[in-house]
């Protein structure tokens, strides 16, 4: 999965040139700099590779998605419709902003079931989440759809699916906005950062100066810099910047390899008739940074789960039901409220509200769900070896139970 795995000379040539010229921020000092923008260069080739008029990029995704709420005035009393599975970080920006996290079911696309979403209109929606996890993508022609229908934000964080596309455009670029993270675990690093990616030049200006503590960056002079609104700092340096430049050349490379790699494992996989996969709306489009597939019952995924630590072959496969990061049954900080200073008191009442709250549509998926990382690194034996011991876990736990049964 990670663009980390296949570190390479690239990524050091794009830092020395940094190192060399001294200048490590993305702003200002331009004739020490030598013409060296590694910034500036990191957003021209998102916007070229992944169709997006304007990207902004930010010190991380987290800080991607608070900037961009910010930018399409999402902010206190607002809801924002999520899925029930997704990284804490999608809660994070969202409470980051005053608002509120309505949290809805998720289907076997392992992200936004559109029903749930419509279902959970209220007159204080402003902005539909879908969370396109583990490299795939949602159902975005019905999202779409429905954000037109009720006048909604579609804001996409794509940040687990960079590459990943849906009926020829790429996750990101579908709503009114769409975030990337580059951290240290995604399919392209630069150690830490993200991206906003927007077709909107109004959202786009929003983000640059927001990001930037507000500066609106249209004099020559930095210092003279005006604030037409409030910002912060969620910028990026050009350390960051200069490994993304690098990253970003060697993408296609990274998915090639993970589709093969993707598509070799599965065919182990698919010689279980007991196992099926996470549905994907447009499977051309799938990254392959994960192979999810399900099991018929929550017990038997657990026996195989189990059998599978037995034997040692457990590491890069999650099972998110039981994940105190990726699923809503294990975020009792979220549900406690638990935060070190005062939500407001609407925020407070929702996760009041949340934290009695259940969500048996979720769990009757991701109880059953088991999601396989896929590694850059692996030669095709390393696959077979790894296929053949994964279905022979499988195999078993089912003549286990078939024996008890009897
Ligand atoms: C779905 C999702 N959203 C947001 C983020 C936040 O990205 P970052 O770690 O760059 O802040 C992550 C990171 O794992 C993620 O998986």
């Amino acid at each position: 999965m990670p663009g980390f795995e296949l570190w390479s000379d690239a990524e050091r040539k794009e830092v020395n040139e940094v190192l060399e010229t001294g200048i490590l921020m993305r702003y200002g000092f331009d004739a020490p700099r030598k013409g060296k923008w590694k910034s500036k260069e990191l957003e021209e080739a998102i916007c070229k590779r992944f169709g997006s008029k304007y990207a902004q990029l930010a010190s991380s995704g987290t800080s991607a998605l608070t900037t961009v709420m910010a930018a399409l005035g999402i902010g206190a009393g607002d809801e924002v419709i999520m899925p029930s599975f997704t990284f804490v970080a999608s809660f994070e920006a969202v409470l980051s902003m005053g608002t509120i996290p309505v949290l809805v079911d998720v289907d076997e696309t392992l992200t936004l079931n559109p029903d749930a979403v419509r279902n959970a209109i209220t007159s204080k929606t402003k902005c539909v989440m879908p969370v396109h996890m583990c490299g795939s993508m949602a159902d975005l022609d019905a999202l779409v759809a429905i954000c037109k229908q009720h006048n909604l934000i579609l804001l996409e964080d794509a940040c687990q699916s960079i590459g990943a596309s849906y009926k020829g455009k790429h996750v990101g670029t579908i709503g009114n906005a769409g975030t990337f993270s580059f951290d240290f675990v995604k399919t392209i690093t630069c150690g830490e950062g993200g991206a906003v990616l927007t077709n909107d030049e109004g959202v786009y200006t929003k983000c640059d100066g927001y990001s930037d503590h507000g500066h609106d960056h249209k004099g020559a002079d930095r210092g003279a810099d005006l604030h037409p609104f409030i910002g912060y700092n969620f910028r990026i340096s050009e350390l960051h910047a200069a490994v993304g430049l690098a990253q970003i050349k060697r993408l296609d490379q990274f998915l090639e390899i993970q589709k093969r790699n993707h598509s070799q494992l599965k065919s182990f996989l698919s010689q279980v008739p007991e196992v099926s996969f996470r549905k994907i709306p447009d499977p051309a489009g799938d990254s392959c940074t994960f192979l999810s597939w399900f099991l018929t019952t929550e017990e038997l995924t657990r026996a195989v789960v189990n059998e599978m630590k037995a034997q040692n072959i457990l590491a890069g496969n999650f099972y998110w039901y039981d994940n105190n990061w990726h699923y809503v049954r294990k975020w009792d900080h979220l549900k406690n409220a638990s935060s070190l200073y005062a939500l407001n008191d609407v925020q407070q009442a929702a996760l009041k509200k949340l934290s009695s709250q259940n969500f048996p549509a979720s769990d009757a998926i991701m109880s059953r769900c088991i999601s396989s990382s896929i590694s850059l690194l692996w030669t095709e034996e390393q696959i077979r070896e790894k296929g053949e011991k994964m279905v022979n876990a499988i195999k078993k736990v089912l003549s286990k139970q078939s024996v008890a049964a009897h």
